[in-house]
């Protein structure tokens, strides 16, 4: 059997079964936790807009979508218990705050417009980051984005079609749609971490073949896809040094405040607060379904042995 050395040398997978470093196992469940987090908080932002979708097929679209992020969850969540961390552990952790979650999902969702910015900029930005992480070296993770990189797709494309109606409607729903895309931008760019000579974790992480690409290389391929989208859908973006650079075949960005980021990481975001509020509250109400299920599964292992 091979070495892990041998096998990341060869861009081979590294599964459940062999031997690894102990600082790669905890980067992966510190990446794969926070990812598994942050699909299940992502949950609140949209499922705020549930009630007042403005038709049924919004609705059910707006449903299915976020149904979509608890199953990335649970995949993630298996993935990471691969690695010998139990759920109640990561949820614990998540709860106790000592787990984050993306920085994305502290901020509110004030119009119906923000479901179709966050699906276009935020679960684009998601997707960029993900499919690198469909290579990455762990089998397991590398599995379940794949699935999820699909789902993400659709999601996107929904958010795209959902805010060129509004931007194509009236005069107040493309304002509305300008409004979105102007409060979702910087923090969709902050989505991708800190500058690449900020982050702790990348170049270890990239030598382990977890991440394969920096912060900064994402958010750059992440900027030259949406310029055009938004050029597409008849919407600005709120930069006014964004320009294009013939030379290097690139959008140039304006400065971006990573201030801002450090400190939604902190914990003071405008939502922190009531996203973790919210997440304990249904944690709690949820306990007689776990407790049922445990009984059920007792049982059923009592008949299995009669
Ligand atoms: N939000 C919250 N925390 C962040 C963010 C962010 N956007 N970006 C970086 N951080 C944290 C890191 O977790 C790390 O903190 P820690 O050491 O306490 O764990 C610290 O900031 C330094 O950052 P990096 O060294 O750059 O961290 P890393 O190498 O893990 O890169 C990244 C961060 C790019 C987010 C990586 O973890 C990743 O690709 N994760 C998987 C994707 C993911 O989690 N997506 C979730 C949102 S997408 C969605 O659900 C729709």
């Amino acid at each position: 059997m091979s070495t892990f050395e041998e096998l990341i040398a060869a861009n081979e997978r590294v599964e459940p079964r062999d031997d690894m470093p102990d600082a790669y196992r905890a980067t992966l469940v510190r990446q794969i936790a926070q990812h598994a987090h942050s699909e299940i908080i992502g949950m609140q932002p949209e499922g705020n807009w549930l009630t007042r979708a403005p038709s049924l097929r919004r609705k059910a679209i707006l449903l299915a979508k976020v149904q979509d992020e608890a199953g990335h969850g649970l995949y993630l969540y298996a993935a990471a218990e691969t690695l010998g961390v139990s759920r109640e552990e990561l949820l614990d952790a998540l709860h106790a705050g000592r787990q984050k979650y993306s920085s994305i999902f502290n901020y509110p969702t004030l119009s119906w417009a923000d479901i179709g910015a966050i699906g276009w900029l935020v679960d684009g930005a998601a997707i960029v980051n993900q499919v690198p992480l469909c290579r990455c070296s762990y089998g397991p993770y590398a599995r379940a984005m794949v699935r999820v990189c699909k789902e993400e797709s659709f999601h996107q494309r929904q958010g795209f079609e959902l805010l060129h109606t509004l931007s194509h409607g009236t005069e107040a729903q493309h304002a509305m749609a300008q409004d979105a895309v102007d409060r979702w931008w910087w923090p969709s760019l902050m989505m991708f971490g800190p500058p690449d000579d900020a982050s702790t974790h990348s170049a270890q992480s990239m030598e382990w073949g977890i991440k394969r690409f920096s912060n900064d290389t994402l958010r750059q391929r992440f900027v030259d896809m949406t310029v055009p989208q938004a050029e597409a859908l008849g919407l600005t973006l709120p930069d006014p040094d964004l320009r294009w650079d013939e030379e290097a075949e690139t959008w140039r960005h304006g400065e971006i405040d990573f201030t801002e980021l450090f400190e939604v990481v902190k914990g003071n975001g405008p939502c922190n607060a009531q996203r973790l509020g919210h997440r304990v509250q249904a944690h709690e109400d949820g306990a007689w379904v776990r407790e049922a299920a445990a009984a059920y599964a007792r049982k059923q292992a009592e008949k299995g042995r009669a």
